[in-house]
């Protein structure tokens, strides 16, 4: 919470920062970094390519000081903030850096405009909206039992070849402490040294359930396109993990987690990638609740690429209340998919008023099906959603 001197600047200052955002954020990085250039092992460099993070941290500081003193519109986007930070590795030290480098860059923007009242309301913004990441950030590392930024050594005991871009790596672990307990829906942040001597985090979905005794991940390979070049952490690891390779892997964190223990009905919905999670949770249900109705949608560009979908068909042989359905936007010589992108009209119905419905998938695939959704009558507290990137915060401002 802000003092009452300070909110006047604030609100008054939020339309033109947020008009400034992508500049105030790209100079907020380029400085940072220039001068912490250790601090680059924590951000995701291909992120920082495309501009997506500069617009998350700037949406994410801006949609806070809008809503200050709505606190519902900010719990679900704080605890996502909270558990990525944690799967990075924050660390408490590392607020007063960033917010040196936020308020400089805010003052290089505005100017003149940038008077002391107005940065001191702004310190003040940014300080109590750090204390409150803080203190999240140190409660998720003590229920963890972690240290900040500490990663564990997994040994790799089998890759799989799931579709035409999608490799799923296994690991046990290789020191004598059990592996960490999670839920379906969590994913865990892998570091790799790049050639060249850089290191890189990147998250993916754990996509077996707990309680097997080995952590999965399913990584899809990031091709090089005409516009864009080669995802340099999955091509590293589609290239060099076998088995015997050692990877490090922080403890599991993520809130997009479903509801696995439960006997209600559950819609998932995927595309692409965005199975991971999806798969991880069926297994679970598969466990603890096979009677369970669940619709299993998921959309491929055709049977190529589609991953681990052979292991979502068994799994109907022991839930008899599982239903699935496959789009393919190339369904020639595939049986039993429908053609096309995924269509809600098109899948079985459910109660749209009462059911939980969890989406994950590209951008684009996303924000179709959460419109078609909204439009079926599924009501906007059913619906839940995970981002395999920053998520934009637009819809705050
Ligand atoms: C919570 C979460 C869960 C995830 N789960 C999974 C999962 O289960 N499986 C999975 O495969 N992935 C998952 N991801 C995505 C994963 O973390 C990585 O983002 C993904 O593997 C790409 O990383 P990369 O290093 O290969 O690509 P990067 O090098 O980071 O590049 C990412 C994209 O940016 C483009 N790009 C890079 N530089 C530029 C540039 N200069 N201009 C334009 N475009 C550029 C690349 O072409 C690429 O398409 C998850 C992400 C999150 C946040
Ligand atoms: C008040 C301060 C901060 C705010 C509001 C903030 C906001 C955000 C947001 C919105 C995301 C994206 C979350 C997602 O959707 O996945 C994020 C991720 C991240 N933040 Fe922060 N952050 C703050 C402070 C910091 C600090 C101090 C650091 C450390 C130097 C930091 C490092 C990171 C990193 C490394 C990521 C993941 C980036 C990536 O993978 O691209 N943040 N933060």
């Amino acid at each position: 919470m802000i003092s009452e001197a300070s909110r006047p600047y604030i609100d008054a200052s939020v339309p033109v920062l947020r008009e400034h955002g992508p500049t105030i954020t790209k100079r907020f990085y380029a400085d940072m970094l220039g001068t912490h250039p250790q601090l680059t092992r924590l951000f995701n460099m291909g992120n920082q390519a495309q501009g997506v993070q500069q617009q998350s941290l700037a949406a994410a500081v801006f949609a806070y000081a809008a809503n200050i003193g709505n606190p519902e519109a900010l719990g679900p986007v704080v605890k996502r903030i909270v558990h990525k930070h944690v799967s990075v590795g924050l660390r408490a030290e590392h607020y007063p850096i960033v917010g040196h480098h936020l308020l400089k860059a805010i003052a290089e923007t505005l100017g003149d405009a940038a008077t002391a009242p107005l940065m001191d309301a702004w310190k003040e913004a940014y300080g109590s909206l750090a204390r409150l990441l803080i203190a999240a950030e140190a409660e998720l590392y003590g229920t963890a039992g972690i240290q900040p930024g500490e990663t564990r050594p997994l040994r790799v005991t089998e890759t799989k070849q799931e579709s035409a871009n999608v490799l799923s790596i296994r690991m046990v672990a290789d020191d004598d402490r059990p592996l960490p307990p999670f839920q379906p829906g969590q994913y865990v942040s892998v570091a790799v040294d790049l050639p060249g001597g850089r290191h890189q985090l990147r998250q993916y979905s754990l996509s077996d359930a707990p309680g097997t005794g080995s952590l999965r991940i399913s990584v899809k390979r990031e091709d090089a396109s005409a516009a864009a070049p080669a995802g340099e952490v999955s091509n590293w690891l589609h290239a060099n993990v076998a088995v015997g390779s050692v990877l490090q892997v922080s403890h599991p964190f993520g809130e997009f987690t479903p509801d696995t223990e439960s006997d209600q009905p559950l819609v998932l919905l995927s595309a692409g990638i965005g199975i991971t999670p999806m798969v991880a949770t069926l297994h679970r249900i598969a466990r603890v609740r096979p009677q369970r109705r669940v619709l299993f949608a998921h959309a491929a560009r055709d049977r190529a690429h589609h991953a681990l979908g052979a292991e979502v068909d068994a799994l109907r042989a022991t839930m008899p209340n599982l239903s699935v359905v496959n789009f393919y936007e190339d369904a020639a010589g595939a049986d039993g998919v429908l053609e096309g992108r995924m269509d809600v009209a098109r899948l079985p119905s459910w109660a749209r008023e009462e059911t939980d419905v969890y989406l994950c998938g590209p951008g684009k695939f996303m924000q179709a099906q959460w419109l078609a959704l909204l439009h079926a009558g599924v009501p906007a507290a059913r619906l839940h959603r995970e981002v395999f990137g920053p998520e934009l915060l637009d819809h705050l401002l």
